[in-house]
């Protein structure tokens, strides 16, 4: 395949990028994403320019490093896919493809395609630790754990940490990032100790780093790699509220009854 490639380049934070392209052939359908800019940078290092930053780790779809908006859409054009995990054989010969960084006030670009995500880091190290004793391997069934609740929690423990969700809302919300981690652990046993301070601290967290509000746009759910659903974000709310009340002061719990 031939594509044309338009490749935001910025050279750093605080320098201005544009999009420039660069053409590439014998792109082969079976390559992932990654590997043909792989390929973009080797044609650009062998001409003496300097290749395309951007991030990436795993490569299996499991560690959230790759986010890039791939013709508008977070991850490109395959539901739950991420970059890495995203092949050539979706795009056609003679495509041009329009590559971004994630674009949100919490997640300054760094250098060209890269961007800094440890607003992300924050949030998880507000929410704390779990302060259960772990110890050795526990015996599978030695905590009843209800089937939906373990599923549900499950599910939610599926977030990488992506980004994808702030980059595809329109108000640069973190809730659907924030809405699992908290839900994680507020649906299982273990999580029950701390369960009323992470909900406070990780929302706290999340408004400190400048990320927006929920307003039901559901891009955030449309474009997780992971499927993560709108159901963590009410259970995000839920948990806040009760939180907030368990703190709040005796005489406003009075007055409401
Ligand atoms: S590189 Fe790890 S999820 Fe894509």
């Amino acid at each position: 395949m031939k594509l044309t490639l338009k490749v935001w380049r910025q050279s750093g934070p605080k320098e201005k990028g544009r999009l420039v392209a660069y053409v590439l052939d014998d792109v082969s359908p079976d390559q992932s994403f990654l590997e043909m800019l792989d390929d973009l940078n080797r044609v650009l290092v062998l001409k003496g320019e300097e290749p395309v930053v951007f991030e990436h780790d795993c490569r299996e779809g499991i560690c959230g490093c790759c986010g890039l908006m791939i013709n508008g859409q977070a991850h490109g054009p395959v539901r739950g896919t991420t970059v890495c995990q995203l092949h050539m054989r979706n795009f056609k010969d003679g495509d041009t493809i329009v590559i971004e960084p994630w674009r949100a006030k919490g997640f300054p670009v760094i250098k060209d395609l890269m961007v800094d995500r440890s607003a992300f880091d924050r949030i998880i190290e507000a929410g704390g630790y779990v302060s259960v004793n772990t110890g050795g391997i526990p015996d599978a069934n030695a905590i009843p754990i209800r089937k939906e609740d373990a599923d549900l929690a499950m599910d939610a423990a599926a977030c990488i940490g992506c980004g994808a969700c702030v980059a595809s809302c329109p108000n640069a919300s973190a809730m659907l990032f924030v809405g699992a981690k908290i839900s994680q652990y507020a649906l299982l046993p273990q999580g029950q100790v701390e369960r009323v301070a992470r909900a406070l601290n990780m929302v706290a967290a999340m408004d400190r780093e400048g990320f927006g509000n929920c307003s039901n746009v559901a891009e955030c759910e449309a474009s997780c790699p992971k499927l993560i659903t709108l159901s963590n974000i009410q259970r995000m709310y839920r948990e806040h509220v009760k939180a907030s009340w368990k703190y709040a002061p005796r005489e406003a719990r009075e007055a409401a009854g």
